[in-house]
């Protein structure tokens, strides 16, 4: 299945510097130390890991380095370059240039961890969406587990609305219970975090934990960015600890969804 906004998406990334944006500030700090968390409880040593949207190796390249089997599948020909690049000659990296909507090139139940962080923000249509989920738990073991990652439809509102200040224009689109329609124009998706999780009704597999990747980080980014190493160090274990609340994850930029194929 073709995407049909792959040029939309290469454009996007061949003019923004996506190795940079992990570690740019304590907001996306707060998002790497989250979903490494995460992928540290459920990957159990050594196991067979695919990453979707691997872009530049934030997580496939250091998770490759504690010994995991890693297959990282990218989209965008400049940033696998840049991963290729850092990794080296990693023994258990592997690296695959594609789209997440075809996963062809993977037999079915192959992988112990299906790492998706990244497709799902730039997926316009709900057919699409559907597709890079099917996917993704077709090539999963059974038993194995999925993380995927997506953008609130919150993160857009205010990302556009406020910091951008375009608010009134937002507003606009937005309908009765505040949903933003996906456009490609946005670049990127967001989802209200019960559509994102109905998408999975109707799939072998069953629910795990939701979890707010970074909360409010990204809104308090100027306020996080004065907190001395313990007092972050401090927020952090605060966050780890309430992450998977209900009333924590609505207003969380980033999220993630995890499940286990049956
Ligand atoms: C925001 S970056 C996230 C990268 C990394 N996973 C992380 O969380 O830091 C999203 C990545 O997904 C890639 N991507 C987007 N759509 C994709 C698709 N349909 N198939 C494969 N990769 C895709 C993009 O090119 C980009 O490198």
């Amino acid at each position: 299945m073709k995407n049909k906004y792959a040029d939309i998406i290469t454009n996007f990334y061949e003019n923004y510097d996506e190795d940079a944006r992990i570690n740019k500030n304590k907001a996306t700090q707060l998002e790497y130390i989250t979903t490494m968390h995460y992928i540290h409880k459920f990957a159990k040593k050594r196991a067979r890991i695919l990453e979707l949207g691997a872009s530049t190796g934030a997580y496939s390249i250091p998770l490759a380095k504690e010994g995991y089997r890693v297959t990282a599948f990218e989209l965008v020909q400049k940033n696998l370059d840049v991963l290729i690049k850092k990794a080296g000659d990693l023994p258990n990296l592997t690296t695959k240039q594609g789209d997440a909507l075809d996963l062809d090139a993977f037999a079915d139940d192959s992988f112990d961890v299906v790492l998706s962080l990244g497709p799902m923000y730039h997926l316009f249509d709900k057919k699409d969406q559907v597709q890079a989920i099917r996917e993704a738990i077709r090539v999963c073991k059974p038993n194995g587990i999925l993380i995927f990652a997506y953008i609130t439809c919150s993160n857009i509102v205010l990302y556009n609305g406020v910091e951008q200040n375009k608010m009134s224009a937002i507003l606009k689109r937005l309908d009765k219970n505040g949903r933003l329609p996906a456009v490609p124009n946005d670049v990127f998706v967001g989802y209200m975090p019960e559509d994102f999780e109905k998408q999975f009704d109707k799939t072998n597999t069953s629910k795990l934990l939701s979890v707010a990747a970074d909360g409010i980080a990204e809104r308090i980014e100027d306020k996080l960015a004065k907190l001395s190493p313990a007092d972050f160090e401090a927020f952090v274990k605060w966050h780890l600890i309430t992450c998977e609340r209900p009333d924590h994850q609505g207003l969380s930029a980033h999220m993630l969804y995890i499940c286990k194929k049956k």
